[in-house]
């Protein structure tokens, strides 16, 4: 997930690999993720690499299939590196409560430019697994709960914009082919 707001430059940490973000309409980006079955030190060097891959993308959420990886892993840092307990590891997660509506502005690292207004529940909670295999529960609101959905959206195939109306979303298709026919995309 992207904001709109201009970060800082983010210059990653030595000797870690950064996967570049693959855009729409990438076949990876509408595939439903593989389950994640092995944890363990390698896991844990790949999620670090999505955090970084993230912050140099100037994200706050991205998922495994935007790095066309295939598998159930997310990564959310709503405050960007301000706040190191917002840092977040969802593995195989799934939402397992949601409450109320909320309709905000979303952005996609893979729909890059492209911002639209997406109401979602406005509060879930969320079961998932971290790099260790460990089963927890998260629950949070507004942004968190709006990245949490987004992320989670990417492990089933679905991108922000499939939950605009049909009209909305055959504006923004017709806005991406332009910009892929200038060579802009
Ligand atoms: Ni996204």
């Amino acid at each position: 997930m992207s904001e709109p707001r201009k970060r800082e430059a983010h210059a990653p940490k030595a000797g870690v690999k950064i996967h570049p973000v693959v855009k729409y309409p990438e076949p990876v980006l509408a595939r439903v993720a593989e389950p994640v079955t092995e944890f363990g030190p390698e896991l844990e060097k790949l999620v670090e690499e999505m955090f970084e891959s993230m912050y140099v993308a100037e994200g706050i959420g991205l998922a495994a299939p935007q790095i066309a990886i295939p598998k159930q892993i997310a990564v959310v840092d709503i405050s960007f590196k301000s706040r190191p307990e917002d840092k977040l590891v969802l593995i195989n997660p799934e939402i397992i409560e949601r409450e109320g509506k909320a309709t905000e502005e979303e952005g996609c690292l893979s729909l890059p430019d492209i911002r639209e207004k997406v109401q979602r529940p406005e509060w879930v909670k969320v079961r998932a697994q971290n790099a260790k295999g460990e089963f927890f529960e998260i629950e949070g609101d507004d942004l968190l709960a709006r990245a949490m959905q987004h992320e989670i959206d990417h492990l089933n195939g679905i991108l922000f914009i499939d939950h605009l109306s049909r009209l909305k979303r055959d504006l923004v298709l017709r806005r991406i082919k332009k910009l892929q026919r200038n060579g802009e995309w």
